[in-house]
């Protein structure tokens, strides 16, 4: 039985998106908390999740995330030092770990400084000791960002990095993207594992597409975004501006 479930929530802008979507990942860790002793989180990275971030952080926030019970890892990472302004870790460490009590063994960055191979090998290793090695592992959430081009994570139209069924992460070179660096992403197995999978986009030419996606118009299967199908539930939070 296909219990897949899919809901689009449309939001006049991205604080009211952001807060919507704060209070479902906050939710989700909470319950995988309850249930299991423990959450697991994939958090996104460009700019729209910052104020989701922000948010998480906000210790008005109710009710709070347990982060010392909580293992943070990155969907993708550019290939630059951690302290790169372009850096997806940066970006995260300034909207949340800087706010947060969680333990720095519970914050699994991809080392960017690294060259591109090996920052994915290492990631992959640290993904498999914290998971076991079997099938790919199972996220409580995923956060996920979607460019204009219907990319997700660093998963590009037309590299071959989308098509990869065995490795967890792998390197995507990032010619067209912005900035133009290599970059180092989970693959598909690992997406389509999750239990949830949480999408924030804004805009209205993102609308648009998310909306293609989502009702899975024909062709619409070119964006790597919309083969990103977890047999959990997959929440859209779009922002109209
Ligand atoms: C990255 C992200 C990427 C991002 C989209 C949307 O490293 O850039 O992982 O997939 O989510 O490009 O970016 P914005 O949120 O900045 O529009």
């Amino acid at each position: 039985m296909d219990n897949r479930r899919t809901q689009f929530l449309l939001f006049t802008d991205m604080d009211a998106a952001g807060e919507a979507a704060a209070r479902e990942i906050a939710r989700v860790l909470i319950e995988a908390v309850e249930l299991r002793s423990a959450g697991t989180l994939v958090v996104a990275g460009g700019s729209t999740p910052r104020p989701i971030y922000e948010r998480l952080a906000d210790r008005g926030h109710a009710p709070p995330v347990p982060w010392h019970l909580v293992h943070l890892f990155w969907g993708d990472e550019r290939c630059v030092p951690p302290a790169d302004q372009s850096s997806n870790y940066a970006m995260v460490r300034g909207s949340l770990l800087d706010r947060i009590e969680i333990p720095p063994d519970n914050v699994h960055r991809v080392y960017g400084e690294l060259p591109p191979a090996k920052a994915a090998t290492r990631y992959e290793a640290d993904l498999r000791r914290h998971f076991g090695g079997g099938h790919p592992p199972v996220f409580d959430c995923i956060m996920l960002g979607m460019g204009a081009d219907g990319h997700t994570a660093s998963l590009f139209p037309g590299d071959p990095l989308v098509d990869e069924t065995e490795r967890w992460a792998g390197v995507a070179e990032g010619r067209h993207a912005s900035p133009a660096v290599p970059r180092v992403s989970l693959t598909l197995p690992v997406l389509n594992a999750a239990r949830n999978v949480v999408f924030a986009v804004s805009g209205e030419a993102k609308r648009r597409l998310a909306r293609d996606i989502e009702a899975q118009i024909e062709g619409s299967q070119r964006y790597p975004a919309a083969r990103v199908r977890p047999a959990g539930s997959t929440l859209w939070f779009v922002a109209q501006k």
